[in-house]
């Protein structure tokens, strides 16, 4: 990978919460890095600590969480390190971030325009009118029928596929280097999910825009992303190009979520979900975090093994790597 195409860089990310029943380690030394344009998928089961990962690269993590240990470098800079009032800058001008509900992103007691105007006038200096005028292409470049008269809308007066490109509209206005997607589309049906993902990626591909993909699902990811990461109990387990990752995984645990996706397995009858559970982030056992659940576990799994490289653009962080 080349040095100077490098727009993020995660370093030993730590974050933990610290709650009466112990702390819960969500993101446990955690390390990538992100090409300008590149689209990573970020996988893993409930809890794995996606989300944490997500809100700590924008540095939204309220208490009783707190980033305890590592570095974002974006473009350059420590974001760790930054003062407040300037990540609220960079939130929604170089960074990005859209979430799984429209709802929570589109006030419902303002027009959908007024909404877009706001972010354009505080984060352009647009004046009303030019930012009226850019509102509307905004609005015609997600695909929205009629932009100028819809720009008068409520957003309950728009389908959950409308609204949620109405969001992406927002956080790609201001040509964002980085936008984090947290499950985008999985409040929406199947087909508006695979619509609202085309649009994403088309925009993201015209902009240069590196884009982080939150989501369960591995067949979404399979479509859409340039590059895998495979978080599981707070650890990134396995990551590397789409090919590599989907063809050939290294991780046990990769192993199992690619096999559970629909249509890969004809002769199976059931989906093969992997048995057992993610254990407590609060009382992680020593050790690969997979292993009680690992079907090659052997005694060298007592030690945490770390991510390290196994092919060209691929790492995983697994002993038992191509051991029977
Ligand atoms: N405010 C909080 N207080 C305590 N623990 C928290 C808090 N927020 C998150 N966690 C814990 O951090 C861990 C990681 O959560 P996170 O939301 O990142 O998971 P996720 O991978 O995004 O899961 P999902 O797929 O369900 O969205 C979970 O164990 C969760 O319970
Ligand atoms: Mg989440």
């Amino acid at each position: 990978m080349s040095g100077a195409d490098v727009i993020l860089e995660i370093k030993g990310l730590k974050t933990h919460f610290f709650t009466r029943r112990g702390v819960v380690k969500a993101v446990d030394g955690v390390d990538f890095s992100l090409r300008r344009g590149e689209v990573m998928g970020l996988v893993g089961e409930s809890g794995a600590g996606k989300s944490i990962t997500g809100f700590s690269i924008l540095r939204l993590i309220d208490e009783p969480g707190r980033i305890v240990d590592g570095e974002v470098i974006f473009e350059g800079r420590d974001l760790l390190t930054v003062p407040e009032a300037e990540m609220r800058r960079l939130r929604g001008d170089r960074l990005a971030m859209v979430f799984q509900d429209p709802q929570t992103s589109l006030d419902p007691v303002f027009t959908v325009g007024s909404q877009i105007v706001e972010s354009l006038v505080f984060h352009q200096s647009l004046s009303p009118s030019q930012a009226g005028s850019r509102a509307a292409e905004l609005l015609r470049a997600v695909g929205i029928p009629d932009a100028e008269k819809r720009l008068a809308a409520y957003p309950h007066q728009f389908s959950g596929g409308m609204r949620q490109r109405v969001v992406v509209a927002i956080a790609m206005a201001q040509n964002p280097a980085l936008l984090v997607a947290d499950e985008p589309t999985t409040a929406l049906d199947v087909t508006i999910q695979a619509q609202v993902l085309t649009l994403m990626r088309r925009l993201v591909r015209n902009h240069g825009t590196a884009m982080i993909l939150i989501t369960h699902n591995m067949a979404l990811v399979g479509q859409f992303c340039d590059s895998i990461a495979v978080m599981y109990a707070g650890q990134l387990i396995e990551h590397g190009t789409k090919e590599k990752v989907i063809r050939d995984p290294q991780h046990p645990y990769t192993q199992g979520l690619i096999r559970s996706i629909p249509g890969r397995q004809e002769r199976c009858r059931r989906l093969d979900q992997i048995p057992g559970m993610m254990p407590n982030l609060i009382d992680l056992p020593p050790g690969c975090p997979f292993r009680p659940r690992c079907p090659s576990a052997g005694g060298d799994c007592v030690q945490r093994p770390l991510l390290r490289p196994v092919g060209l653009d691929h790492q995983a962080a697994c002993w038992r790597r191509n051991r029977p």
